[in-house]
C-alpha cells in the first residue's frame, strides 16, 4: 500500500481547497484508503507523483473527486422542498410571473434524478396550462462521469421508488433491458452542463429556484458562504434557494433570508 507522508497530506489539502473548495484536512485516512489502490495501479510510487499528474490532467480530477465524494442522490429526495415547490412557489409563480418563463438551476445535479424530478413537479402542477410556460432547468456537476448518465436517463426501479405512481406512469418509458427512462417531454426541460461550483458564475440568467443540495457538505464555513453569496447574485429577487436538510447557512452572514428549514429566499 502506498503510504501518503504529512507533506503530501499538506499539498492534498491545500490543492483540493484552493480549486476545488473541498475541505480534507480531517481526511487523511479516507484519502490513504480511497486513492492508495489508483497510485499503485498508475504504476507511481507515491502520491506527489498522482497529485502532479491530476493537476496537469483534467479528466485526473474527475475521478479523484469521484473517489473522494459521493454521487449518491435518489429522485424525489428531501421531499418537502417539492412540496414548497408545488404548494408556494409555483401558484405564485402562476399569478405573478407575466413572462411565463421558469428559470431553474440544480447546481450539484449528480446523476440527474433532481433536475428530473423538479421538472416533473413543474410539468405535474401546470398540467395542460403547461405548453403555455417555458420551463428551463439548468443541471451542473463538476464529474462529466455524473453527467453523462444524467443525459441518458435511464434508470433501474429501485431510483425512482419514492416517486408518486402517477408520475412513475406518467414520465418514465420502458427500455428494451427493462429499465426506465425519462421521457423526452421531460427531458427536453433540462440542460446539463460541467461546472464547478468554484469557478465565477457567468450565466446571464438568473433563476426563480436554485437547488444546492447536499454538495456545500465538502466547503469549508468560507468557501460556502463565497458559494452562497454566488447563489444570491444569480438569483432573482423574490427567488429561492433550497439547500440540503443536513446543512445550514449560518445567520446573518449571507443576505438571504430563512424561510423554512433548508429553504432561503432573496427579498
Ligand atoms: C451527494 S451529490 C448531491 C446530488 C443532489 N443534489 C442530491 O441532493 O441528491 C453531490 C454532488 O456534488 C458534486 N460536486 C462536488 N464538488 C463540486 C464542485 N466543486 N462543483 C460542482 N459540483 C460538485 C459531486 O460531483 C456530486 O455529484
Amino acid at each position: 500500500m502506498v503510504k501518503l507522508t504529512d507533506n503530501e497530506f499538506l499539498d492534498f489539502v491545500q490543492y483540493m481547497h484552493k480549486n476545488y473548495g473541498i475541505d480534507l484536512s480531517k481526511k487523511r485516512i479516507l484519502i490513504e484508503g480511497r486513492l492508495s489502490n489508483l497510485v499503485e495501479k498508475k504504476g507511481m510510487s507515491n502520491f506527489s507523483q498522482y497529485l502532479e499528474s491530476v493537476k496537469r490532467n483534467k479528466e485526473e480530477i474527475t475521478i479523484l473527486i469521484n473517489k473522494l465524494t459521493t454521487n449518491y442522490t435518489y429522485f424525489y429526495r428531501e421531499e418537502n422542498h417539492f412540496k414548497y415547490l408545488k404548494e408556494v412557489i409555483l401558484p405564485f409563480e402562476e399569478k405573478n410571473n407575466k413572462s411565463r418563463i421558469l428559470n431553474i438551476w440544480s447546481a450539484g445535479c449528480s446523476s440527474g434524478e433532481e433536475p428530473y424530478t423538479i421538472a416533473m413537479v413543474i410539468d405535474d402542477y401546470f398540467k395542460f396550462a403547461g405548453s403555455q410556460w417555458k420551463i428551463q432547468i439548468l443541471a451542473s456537476d463538476i464529474s462529466e462521469n455524473v453527467l453523462s448518465k444524467a443525459r441518458e436517463g435511464i434508470y433501474a426501479e429501485e431510483a425512482i421508488k419514492n416517486l408518486p405512481e402517477s408520475y412513475k406512469k406518467k414520465y418514465f418509458d420502458k427500455t428494451n433491458d427493462g429499465k426506465l427512462q425519462v421521457n423526452a417531454d421531460i427531458r427536453k426541460h433540462v440542460t446539463f452542463k460541467v461546472f464547478n461550483l468554484m469557478d465565477p458564475i457567468t450565466e446571464k440568467n438568473k433563476y426563480d429556484v436554485i437547488f444546492c443540495r447536499n454538495v456545500m457538505i465538502y466547503f469549508n464555513a468560507e468557501t460556502k458562504l463565497n458559494i452562497v453569496n454566488k447563489f444570491y447574485d444569480a438569483n432573482k429577487s423574490g427567488g429561492y434557494l433550497m439547500i440540503g436538510h443536513a446543512e445550514t447557512i449560518q445567520r446573518n452572514k449571507s443576505k438571504y433570508l430563512y424561510i423554512n428549514p433548508a429553504i432561503y429566499k432573496k427579498e
